[in-house]
């Protein structure tokens, strides 16, 4: 039988999808030792593997198809934008993607001024700002604690990620506007979908039966 092979977006998500995929039956006990360095884990019992990659890479390998089906936040899909089957809402790792800033940047928002955005997520920021709003801004590619960019002037506003929302309220900051909601996903290679239709099928429908009586 030729292995199914998952990548995970390593992180609270992919603890929380093996939480899931063990109340199907689908268990890699490998992948539970919190000691372990391994990136790759195979039950063969099952015919499956288990990437765990970094969150932005869980696309690439999918698309590439060396993985079959990923699991992996919304958010990386629309700024990776990769050719993939989005299939279904697993209804965890719950967040809005959102402008934040000092309430006094409201208004920069309104009148159409040029601004700098600070993101982890150029390309979401790029086409909400140009698709949706129609405002030219400056992007400014950030790779993590971006609430700092407005308090210390790198940029009027941000774009980021908001769950509790106890980051930006500790930083005098807040969410001018909602761009858009987030949970995680699972995706599914094209070629996989139909090669392997049988086998990803009954997986989903089975992930489906576990979310519904939950
Ligand atoms: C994420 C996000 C916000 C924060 C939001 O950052 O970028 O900073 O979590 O969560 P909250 O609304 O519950 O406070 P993460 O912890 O991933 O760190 P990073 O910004 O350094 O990447």
């Amino acid at each position: 039988m030729r292995y199914l092979t998952f990548a995970l977006a390593k992180g609270r998500l992919a603890k929380e999808t093996l939480k899931l995929l063990e109340k199907i039956g689908i268990i890699c006990e490998e992948i539970n030792d919190p000691k372990t360095r391994k990136l790759i884990f195979q039950n063969d019992e099952l015919g499956m593997r288990f990437f765990l990659a970094k969150p932005s890479d869980v696309p690439t390998y999918v698309e590439y198809g060396v993985a079959d089906i990923g699991v992996v936040g919304r958010d990386t899909l629309l700024e990776e934008g990769r050719n993939l089957y989005e299939v279904m809402d697993l209804g965890f790792g719950k967040c809005r993607m959102c402008v934040c800033g000092p309430a006094s940047a409201k208004e920069l928002l309104s009148k159409n001024e040029i601004i700098r955005v600070a993101s982890k997520y150029p390309n979401i920021a790029k086409n909400y700002f140009k698709d949706k709003k129609n405002q030219t801004v400056e992007i400014i590619k950030l790779n993590g604690s971006v609430e700092l960019a407005p308090i210390v002037g790198l940029s009027e506003v941000i774009v980021d990620i908001v769950e509790t929302g106890s980051t930006l309220k500790e930083n005098g900051l807040e969410v001018l506007e909602t761009i858009t909601d987030l949970s995680a996903r699972v995706v599914v290679n094209q070629v996989s979908l139909r090669m392997e239709h049988e086998r990803i099928n009954k997986l989903l429908g089975d992930l489906k039966g576990v979310l519904e009586s939950e």
